[in-house]
């Protein structure tokens, strides 16, 4: 490739020159392998049943908003094309049990705003997580055994016992009105038996969106801050939630929780946390013709703000160019905090 002439010039000749492609913003556009659209966000959004938005310190720009604030920021966020939210409730200590019964309470928070939500903007569609958790005074997302024969000498997450509450809870959120029901509880079997549970009650047309590839991940601090949900140093069962949901270390699971929810019915397969695991949304991107969300979690969001505000990165580029990250590793839509604010830059 490299000639040298008698007066020592130097010559490449080289053919293939891939910078042709990228000389301009035209042809650099025109070749663009994948486009994040605000049609691809999902939006989770905190809420509570307080009188005023309270801040969260862990995520910057975050609030738990009183239900006039969602119905704005929902309005805001379809204004600016986004379509999708998720809500997490955080609930009052008080109504918090072990069995977690009050997850199913018609009047409860989450069906309230449900029902709200798309009495107001019945072209929004309205997910909800399907989980104990922020109803669980153990702050797990299964019913606590009281014995002492799980992991480490602590109580166990009662696996059946516990998918028949989500099926209340799923139920209920459905006849709320909710369009899509996310299980994030990783319990064996929820998918199929929240799909017989809907479909026995004639909500045939609610969709279940499966966190299928869910990690026990310390990504998910500020989450669990924001909605004081973390397992309890008083619970009888361990501080962590590694008997449910998956190790980082392993990814050939991913395939076998997959084919699982694939088999039970789940309309979409959600990856989670996203950035750490780009190999996992590729394995699942290969393995099943469903669509796949990835979600960017709390901890991710944090991250960015901080190094942002900091100055030590540019916010709207590092935000953008990790969007479109998620879909080049093969994610159809993205969930992340970021969502009303990227659609805001998108839509410059
Ligand atoms: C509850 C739930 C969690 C998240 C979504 N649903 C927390 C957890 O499993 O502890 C985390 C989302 C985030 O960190 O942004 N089951």
């Amino acid at each position: 490739l490299l000639s040298v002439n008698e007066e020592g010039t130097v010559h490449v000749q080289q053919r293939a020159r891939p910078r042709r492609n990228r000389k301009s913003e035209g042809l650099r556009s025109m070749v663009r392998e994948n486009v994040v659209t605000p049609a691809n966000l999902i939006y989770p959004l905190f809420v509570h049943t307080e009188g005023e938005n309270v801040p969260i310190p862990s995520m910057p720009g975050c609030v738990r908003h009183t239900v006039d604030s969602v119905l704005r920021e929902v309005g805001e966020a379809r204004a600016l094309g986004v379509r999708s939210v998720i809500l997490f409730p955080k609930i009052p200590e008080e109504l918090k049990t072990n069995a977690a019964d009050e997850c199913y309470n018609p009047s409860g928070l989450v069906p309230t705003l449900v029902s709200t939500i798309k009495a107001k903007y019945p072209d929004v569609a309205v997910w909800t997580d399907v989980a104990l958790d922020p109803y669980s005074d153990q702050g797990h997302d299964g019913m606590v055994s009281d014995d002492k024969r799980g992991d480490g000498g602590c109580g166990r997450i009662m696996n059946d016992e516990t998918v028949e509450q989500l099926c209340r809870q799923a139920l209920c959120q459905a006849r709320a009105g909710a369009d899509v029901v996310a299980p994030s509880d990783m319990m064996d079997g929820r998918v199929g038996a929240i799909r017989d549970a809907l479909d026995g009650a004639g909500f045939t047309d609610v969709s279940i969106v499966s966190y299928t590839a869910k990690y026990a991940s310390a990504f998910y601090g500020p989450f669990r801050d924001a909605l004081d949900s973390a397992p309890r140093e008083s619970s009888n069962a361990p501080r962590n939630k590694k008997t449910y949901q998956m190790d980082p270390a392993n990814s050939r699971e991913a395939l076998i929780e997959a084919s699982l929810d694939v088999a039970e019915g789940a309309d979409m397969l959600m990856i989670k946390p996203g950035m750490p695991y780009l190999d996992i949304i590729r394995r699942l991107r290969d393995a099943t013709d469903l669509p796949l969300a990835a979600y960017h979690v709390s901890g991710e969001y944090a991250m960015m703000k901080a190094a942002a505000e900091r100055g030590w990165l540019d916010e709207r580029e590092a935000v953008m160019e990790s969007l479109l990250c998620f879909k080049r590793a093969g994610a159809d839509a993205i969930l992340t905090y970021y969502a009303k604010q990227a659609a805001e830059w998108m839509n410059e």
